[in-house]
Parts: C-alpha cells; structure tokens; sequence
C-alpha cells in the first residue's frame, strides 16, 4: 500500500522533486521502504527520476488502474471513500454482492480485467484486460425500493458527465442506460438490488460500470464491432483510465448526494442527452414479441413515453428499446 501512496503523491505533483525524506515522514515508513517502493514502481514501468538533495520526480509511468492512479484526482466525500482496487475479479458486480455485508456505503471496487462480467437481461459484458474501466460501487441508501428505480438513470448521467470531463467527448444515452458515442455502446451499466425476504427493506444497491475505453475496433469480437466502440475510437486519443475511473467516481459522488435528497437537475440533464426521444423505437416485449412506436419523451419519473401507430400512449419503464438507424434496425 506505501507504495500505492507514493505513486498517488508523485503524480499529484509531477513538476517538482519530492524528497525521500518528505515522503517517509509522510507516510510513516522509513527512508529504506520509500527507496524499496520506488524500485518496484519502476520494475513495473514507471520511469521515476532520482535526484541526490532533491528527491523523486515521476516522468512517465504505464496505464494502470491502482490507487496509486485513481487516488491523486479523487475528491469524494462517500463514494469511493473505501477503494478496492483488484488486478483481475470475476465481476466488480459478483465481489459486491459477496461481500456487502462487511463493505461500508460507497465502497467502490475497481478491476483492470473481469473474467465473468456480466451484462442486462443475463448477457456477458467483454471486460479485457488493459483496455476498460470496470467499476461497482455499493450504496446504502435509507430508502424504500420503489425510490431506487431511477437511480440507474441519475448513474448514466454521472458517467457521462465524467467521460465528458476526461476526455472533452459529449456521450448521448440510449434510453435507459446505454452510454453511446460515434453511434456505438461506449459505456454499460448494471445495476443491482438486494431487497429483504421477509420485511421487503432496500439492503443495498450495486451498480456497475463498464468503459470501453482504450479498445481498439479490431479488438472487439466481430459479432460486436457495428455495435461496440470506445472512446480511443471516437477521439484517436488513449485515455488515462485512474483519471476516468477517478472522474467517475466523484461523479457518482455527487450524483449520490443529489439523489438521495432528491436534489439536482438530472432529469433535464438526462433529457438533454437521450438520444431515444424523437425517434423510431421498436420495443421486444417480455413474450418475445416486437412492436414499433415513436419515442416522445423521457417523462418525470424517467420512463420513455412511446406513441403506438395506432395513436396510443404508454409509459415504458424497463425491457430492451432499439432505436431506428442504430446497431442494425434500419
Ligand atoms: C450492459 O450494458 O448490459 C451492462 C454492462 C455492465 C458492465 C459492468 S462492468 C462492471 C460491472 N461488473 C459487471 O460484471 N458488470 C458491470
């Protein structure tokens, strides 16, 4: 971990030499921990100047999701307040679940690979290794279940948000949470509810967050490529992924607060972003069958309101929408 926290306080300052010393007292370790810690950084690729009388100065270093990498650009008051940070896991969304019983509110778990992520309606998210960002944050809200069924729109908001603020692109939503840059799924969210058996209370809500961030087109498995894309392909630019997951999570942050007091303007966010609204939509129902409608609106509890072509109105509040002109429904 010391050596987690010298890379965080290396990047935080980049321009200037910080000495051995400093760190050690920092840190409470001792100038030998601080030199061994340095070593291993740089074994593992990170180029560290070392200067005598004046100290370390980090010059360049691989993308790596850690919290040596995410920690410099938080600035969270619950979420993310607990990090867990895991090389590789099955499913940030599966470790919650196993482990919320002893994870305190906000506890955020990041993983650079998953080799069972998981996706809506029981499908298999691609998580590789190197390339994503796969993030699940736990929450405890004091609520009844009913209030946690927008939670996953204010989410898609926030991710947006932070993509925006990482890379300069302004991501749309295809209704209810499928992040879409350049006409393909950048982004997925799961989100997931514990209710108690017996007295039907909220437990805990896990969502989870996959960004396609650093693929590139030939990457994603041919059965993908018309529908999946990533922000590398959209920009040419490889992202910093600690920064975007850090991004990420002060935007769930502060979306957080803003929920749980039913506060903010992420409805009129929302809507500004959907790219649902106005078009054709054909809806697969949950009996197999399809029918095709025209999207009017994204109403105030964030259902989509469609019109039927026989001139009738319905509020749809969960199932798959396609949307005409995109991922093959021409
Ligand atoms: C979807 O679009 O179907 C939702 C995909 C959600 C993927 C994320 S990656 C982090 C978290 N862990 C999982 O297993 N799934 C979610």
């Amino acid at each position: 971990m010391s050596r987690e926290a010298i890379l965080a306080r290396l990047r935080r300052n980049p321009d200037i030499y910080i000495s051995g010393e400093v760190i050690s007292r920092e840190l409470g370790i001792s100038r030998a921990a601080v030199s061994k810690a340095v070593n291993s950084l740089r074994k593992d690729g990170y180029e560290i100047a070392a200067v005598t009388n004046r100290g370390y100065r980090l010059i360049s270093g691989p993308d790596r999701l850690s919290e040596g990498e995410v920690l410099p650009w938080l600035r969270t008051r619950q979420v993310g307040t607990h990090l867990l940070c895991f090389p590789v896991v099955d499913s940030t969304n599966s470790y919650l679940k196993r482990e919320a019983l002893s994870l305190p509110d906000g506890t955020v778990v990041i993983t650079n690979q998953q080799t069972g992520g998981r996706g809506r309606l029981g499908r298999s998210f691609q998580s590789p290794p190197d390339r994503g960002v796969y993030l699940s944050a736990l929450l405890r809200p004091n609520l009844p279940p009913e209030r946690a069924l927008n939670l996953t729109a204010f989410v898609a908001v926030a991710v947006c948000e932070a993509i925006e603020r990482t890379t300069g692109l302004a991501p749309q939503i295809k209704w209810t949470n499928d992040i879409v840059l350049g006409g393909r799924k950048v982004c997925g969210i799961l989100t997931e509810m514990s209710i108690e058996g017996e007295s039907g209370a909220l437990q805990h809500i896990i969502t989870g967050i996959g960004i396609n961030a650093n693929q590139r087109a030939e990457e994603f498995p041919e059965e993908l490529r018309d529908i999946a894309g990533s922000l590398y392909m959209v920009s040419g630019q490889e992202v910093q992924r600690g920064r975007l997951a850090a991004e990420l999570i002060n935007a769930l942050d502060q979306m957080y607060a803003a929920w749980l007091s039913n506060g903010g303007d992420y409805l009129e966010r929302y809507r500004s972003r959907c790219l649902t609204v106005g078009k054709q939509v054909r809806l697969l129902r949950g009996n197999g069958r399809v029918e095709e409608a025209t999207a009017l609106a994204v109403d105030e509890s964030f259902a989509l309101v469609v019109e039927h072509p026989d001139g009738r109105r319905e509020s749809i509040t969960s199932g798959e929408v396609s949307v005409r002109g995109l991922w093959g429904y021409l």
